[in-house]
């Protein structure tokens, strides 16, 4: 096997021992649907396997179906997650032979196939790059399952570097144009592309995420009560929810602790934020002052590198992530502390950006100019409008293989279930 076909096997191999030790658990815990937002855990894992057979062995291999009858069961546009355990659900041994058997025969298919055919899905071995980030993402999607479960003990926890104080609060981004969006990475998707010039104003853009410790401030200073902050939307939400708090988090006196994967625990206040919605980061910004940055705000802040006048696929640029540059791929369960990354600092100095929290921006989820979509509409296309907002960085949640500065995740602006924090920006004052 040539070296695409071995980084394909390894990441295959490697995203499947995290969805199976995701499911390591009592089958009364991978069938009970933990929360109405989410699917029951056993449906995520027999799905990663029928999206395999789908993209890989009949879409791009051509070969028969093998269990056709439960395509409709799997198909998440079919069947919204509240929904999903009255379906006649594959239970969990069933679930775990039948993507095994799927994976036997992806693994032939990876031998055999040229990826450097004409065939789109074949070329640089897109098609498994598809499945790769898919179950990724679903594997992220089974960890806030499981935070909503409340059940201790069935995640892994981990070391994460310390966090440092100082340093600017925020970094200047000049005037001028850069390029977002990428012509050349093969695995990204079809939203990231085509690459395309975005001229900004001046901006300045947070160092870091907004942490515990600010957020309580808004809290304290009674942010969750003055409608000034809020959009009128977002104060509607806030009205009829409830809401007063990131979720999770629950008042102790003077003082907040939070749940987290079963165990409770104070609110470390110098780590990110997470488990906001985009109604609460909005409010939070400009009771701050500043305002969320737009995506390619974000995106430039992130990934554009001035002086080379070129994009970089992570903030520090081509080098894989790894522990002393970003918070990804589940090394521990949480975020790490603010100012833990220096050496993952972007071209203009904002760290953080890649791993511990998603972030919102206040953009919607558009079509960049010239988007084609590839392999099917229902990937991004039928998103887009003023209905989702846009995600970006990934968590400590996600994986490598599914984070660049490209990468565009998107999401109901009432969301909170997600690993998502955020940011602020303002425009330069003249
Ligand atoms: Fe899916």
């Amino acid at each position: 096997m040539n070296d695409i076909k071995e980084r394909i096997a390894a990441e295959l191999l490697a995203v499947r021992d995290r969805s199976l030790a995701y499911t390591e658990a009592e089958d009364d815990l991978l069938v009970r649907q933990h929360s109405p937002l989410m699917s029951p855990l056993v449906w995520d894992l027999a799905h990663v396997g029928n999206y395999e057979e789908l993209w890989v062995l009949r879409a791009a291999a051509g070969i028969e179906p093998i269990r056709p009858e439960i395509d409709d069961i799997y198909d998440a546009f079919k069947h919204p997650r509240k929904d999903r355990p009255t379906l006649p659900l594959l239970g969990p041994a069933e679930a775990r032979r039948y993507i095994e058997g799927v994976r036997g025969r992806v693994l032939d298919v990876l031998d055999a196939i040229d990826l450097e055919g004409a065939d789109p899905l074949h070329r640089d071995g897109f098609v498994f790059g598809l499945v790769i980030q898919h179950e990724h993402q679903h594997d992220e999607t089974m960890l806030a399952t499981l935070q909503l479960s409340g059940q201790p003990g069935l995640v892994r926890e981990g070391d994460l570097p310390q966090g440092r104080t100082g340093g600017p609060e925020e970094m200047y981004v000049p005037a001028g144009p850069f390029m977002m969006g990428t012509a050349t990475l093969a695995w990204a998707y079809d939203n990231e592309r085509p690459a395309h010039q975005v001229d900004l104003p001046a901006y300045w853009i947070d160092r870091l995420p907004v942490g515990n410790r600010a957020y309580a401030a808004f809290i304290e200073e009674g942010g969750y009560d003055d409608p000034r902050w809020w959009s009128a939307e977002g104060w509607q939400w806030r009205q009829r929810s409830g809401v007063s708090a990131p979720l999770f988090w629950v008042r102790d006196g003077d003082g907040w602790w939070r749940r987290r994967f079963g165990r409770t625990e104070p609110v470390p206040m110098d780590e990110p934020v997470q488990h906001v919605s985009w109604y609460e980061a909005d409010a939070y910004a400009r009771w701050a002052g500043k305002r969320l940055p737009t995506e390619a705000e974000w995106e430039k802040a992130c990934g554009w590198d001035p002086r080379a006048r070129r994009a970089r696929r992570y903030p520090w640029g081509e080098e894989a992530p790894d522990p002393a540059r970003a918070n990804l791929g589940h090394r521990a369960a949480r975020p790490a502390p603010l100012g833990a990354y220096p050496a993952g600092a972007s071209a203009y100095g904002a760290e953080q950006m890649v791993g511990d929290v998603w972030e919102w921006t206040g953009s919607w989820f558009q079509p960049y100019p010239g988007f084609r979509a590839f392999p099917y509409k229902e990937y991004s296309e039928v998103f887009f409008g003023q209905e989702y907002r846009v995600l970006r960085g990934g968590s400590w949640a996600a994986d490598p293989a599914a984070v660049r500065t490209t990468f565009r995740n998107w999401d109901y602006p009432i969301r909170r279930q997600i690993f998502t924090g955020f940011r602020c920006a303002r425009s330069e004052l003249v």
